[in-house]
Parts: C-alpha cells; structure tokens; sequence
C-alpha cells in the first residue's frame, strides 16, 4: 500500500512536541513527510525540512503559503499535523479543514469554546477527520483497560482518580524563564495554565476508560508562586455522566514527581492503575483476589490492546509509539476504517468547555458547574 502524504505545521527543530509526531508518524512505514512549514521562522523551518527530506518546494516558510501551495495539487498531503503553540490552533486548523485536508490538532484544540464548537462545525461539514493529540488515550494498555470496563470485568465503575502532576515548574528562582512565565500569562496561555496543560489529559482518560462524558465539575485552582496569574496546581471534582465519581489533581509545582501522570479506576468488583512512567502494565485486582500485572503483549489481552503492540513482551514501546498509535487509526480513517477509540474535534472542544466551566467554578469558590460544551447541553 502507497503512503500516505503528511504534512506539518509547527513541531520545528528543538521543539518539544515536534520529534514524537516525526517518529510516530513514520513508525509504521504508513506516512511520509511530505510538505511542512515548521518553524515561526521562514528560513529556519524551510531548511530543516529539506534536512529532514522534503523537497524545496514543498518546504514552506508559514502555514499560509502551505496552504496556498498545497491545495490545489493533484498530490497534496492526506494528513496535516498541527504542533504550533496554542493560540494558532484554531485558525490553522479551521483554515485547513475548509479546504478539503484532514487534521491532526495538538491540544488544547482551541482557547475558548465558540471556537471549538467552529471547528466541531466545520469538521461535520466538510467530513474531513479532525483528530486531537490526545495521544495517551491511545497506549496499549490504556485500550486494554478501556476494554475491560466495557466488557465489565470490573463491573461498574464507581470512582476515577487520577493525577497529572509534576515539578517541573517549582523552582520560584526560575519562573521568570520565558520558556516557563508564558504559560502563567494569560495573554499566551488563555485562561487557565496548568488544568489547560496536563489536566485535560487526565480528563480526556477519564471518560475515555469508561466510555463516557465529564458532566459536571468542582474546581480549586492555586497559584503557588505569587507571580504567576494563572494556577500552577488545582483539584478538580467531577461527575461523568453514568454517575461515575472523578477526583483529578494536576500540578507543575510537585517536586520530585516527574511525568507525574496515572490514574486508577475502581468498580464494584474489581479495580485497575495505570501509571505513565510504567506505561505497559496495567495492574489489575479483583475484589477479594490477588493483584496481577497484565503485560504489553502477553497473550490473552483484548483485541484493542494487541492491535497496538508491535514489539515483543516485555520490550518497553513508550510516548513515540503512543503516538504513533494515533497516526494508525488516522491511516486507517483516511482509508475509511473507522476506529472509535481515534479522540476527535468532539473531545477537543469538551476538554475546552471543562477547562473554561474549571476557570469559572474556582472563581465561585469551587462551586459545581456544568461542564458540557452548550452545542452538547441538549
Ligand atoms: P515548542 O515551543 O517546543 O515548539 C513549537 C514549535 O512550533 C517551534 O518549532 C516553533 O518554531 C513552531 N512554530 C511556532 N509558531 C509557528 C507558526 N505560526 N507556524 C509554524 N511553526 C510555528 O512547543 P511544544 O511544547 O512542542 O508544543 C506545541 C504544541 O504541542 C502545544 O499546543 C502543546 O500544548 C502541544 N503538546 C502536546 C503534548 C501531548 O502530549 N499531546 C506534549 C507537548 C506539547
């Protein structure tokens, strides 16, 4: 089978988020990069693309002129990816599904809530894929655990907990780093930093295992560093709408924590933990039974979980290769083989309409809010 055409925006050299969309879009020998425009400086982005092997004339110095360059070519891309920093999202992504491309969007998918219901929009109306990089939805064992709810191994699903939480931020002697200060300054970040940052990961999981949607919410936001205008750690109490119990805690000021994200889920007969930094074991206990440690590729997991292995038991596939599980199931959209487990415009605006309902309840004293997007209320 041909490869598909890729193209980038954003994701530069040096960037953060930029090598793991490279290594997992060509993981599977299913994509190629084939145009880019990937660097807020023309000349730099076009350079590095050429190193990176695309050809002159699809390396482009802005977005605009890859739109422009791309579109009307009887070989455009399949695929654009979108890995700028936040407040480019929207127009980006607007702008190219309008014109007939499927996107893959970084989170957050947009700054507020009008425009994520734009972009839910505009994706229903031109029938492009509009998928989110909620891409730790997409480990392994994150489908075997989602599995296993669904098929009610551990019954149903009483309580969710789960943290996001790291200390990379907590030296007061450091926040004035501009790699650091932007996202506690609400003219770059938007309204929230840490919840819009790492919390929305959590949240996504949330409903994710359990096949189901944050409905309501309670938020307590803190800024620890006295600097700082938006919250550096929060707690967040929610619903889902089946009743399911949340408690969230994200935090950039835990010292000593690293990646700092897991999450355990508890249902009437059984339980399962699931921790980033130990990303293929699913740890599984049964009521009134021993604690066993389900394996990345042992024999017996759910189809969903085998589907997304590639390497033998025990050989560690770790984020790459998470996200290289979300370019599978955009291959396998483009193709028209839909997967449900592919997060979408839908969940990229729900994330926004939590963390704008998280703003607005910690401001009332965490009062409990509604946090479903208006378009989804009805
Ligand atoms: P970064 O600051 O490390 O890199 C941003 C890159 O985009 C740079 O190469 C920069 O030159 C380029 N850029 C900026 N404006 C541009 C424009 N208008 N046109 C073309 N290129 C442009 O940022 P980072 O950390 O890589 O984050 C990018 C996005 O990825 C953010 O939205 C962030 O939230 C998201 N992210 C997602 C993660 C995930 O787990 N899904 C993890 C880390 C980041």
């Amino acid at each position: 089978m041909a490869k598909l055409r890729w193209g980038m925006i954003g994701g530069g050299e040096g960037s953060q988020i930029g090598p793991a969309h490279r290594l997992g879009a060509q993981a599977d020998g299913l994509f190629e990069l084939t145009a880019g425009a990937l660097d807020h400086r023309a000349d730099v982005g076009r350079e590095y693309a050429q190193r990176l092997g695309v050809a002159a004339d699809r390396a482009y110095g802005d977005w605009q002129e890859m739109l422009a360059g791309e579109k009307d070519r009887a070989d455009r891309v399949d695929l654009v990816t979108v890995a700028t920093p936040n407040s480019t999202h929207f127009e980006i992504t607007k702008a190219f599904l309008e014109a007939g491309f499927n996107v893959l969007c970084e989170k957050p998918m947009t700054m507020n809530v009008e425009e994520g219901e734009e972009i839910v929009r505009v994706a229903a109306a031109t029938g492009k894929i509009c998928a989110v990089n909620y891409c730790y939805s997409a480990y392994p064992m994150i489908r075997q655990a989602r599995a296993m709810v669904r098929a009610g191994e551990i019954g149903k699903v009483r309580l969710v907990v789960t943290n996001f939480s790291h200390g990379h931020h907590g030296d007061a002697g450091d926040a004035d780093n501009p790699r650091v200060r932007w996202r506690y300054d609400p003219a770059m970040a938007g309204v929230s930093g840490q919840f819009a940052d790492c919390g929305i990961h959590a949240l996504h999981m949330a409903g994710f295992i359990c096949s189901d949607q944050v409905e309501t919410l309670s938020a307590d936001f803190a800024s620890t560093i006295s600097s700082r205008e938006l919250e550096d750690d929060a707690m967040v109490n929610f619903r889902l709408s089946g009743g399911t119990v949340g408690r969230l805690w994200t935090s950039s000021v835990a010292i000593g924590r690293q990646h700092g994200f897991d999450i355990q889920i508890f249902g009437e007969t059984g339980g399962l933990r699931w921790a980033s930094e130990q990303p293929n074991q699913l740890i599984y206990t049964p009521v009134g039974g021993r604690t066993q440690v389900i394996e990345k590729g042992e024999g017996g997991l759910h189809e969903e979980a085998q589907r997304l292995s590639r390497v033998a038991i025990a050989h560690p596939e770790g984020f790459p290769l998470a996200v290289a599980n979300i370019y599978c199931e955009l291959a396998d959209a483009i193709r028209g083989e839909v997967r449900d487990g592919l997060p979408n415009a839908a969940d990229g605006l729900r994330s926004m309409a939590a963390v704008h309902m998280a703003v607005a309840s910690a401001k009332d004293n965490g009062a409990w809010v509604d946090a479903r997007p208006p378009m989804f209320r009805t």
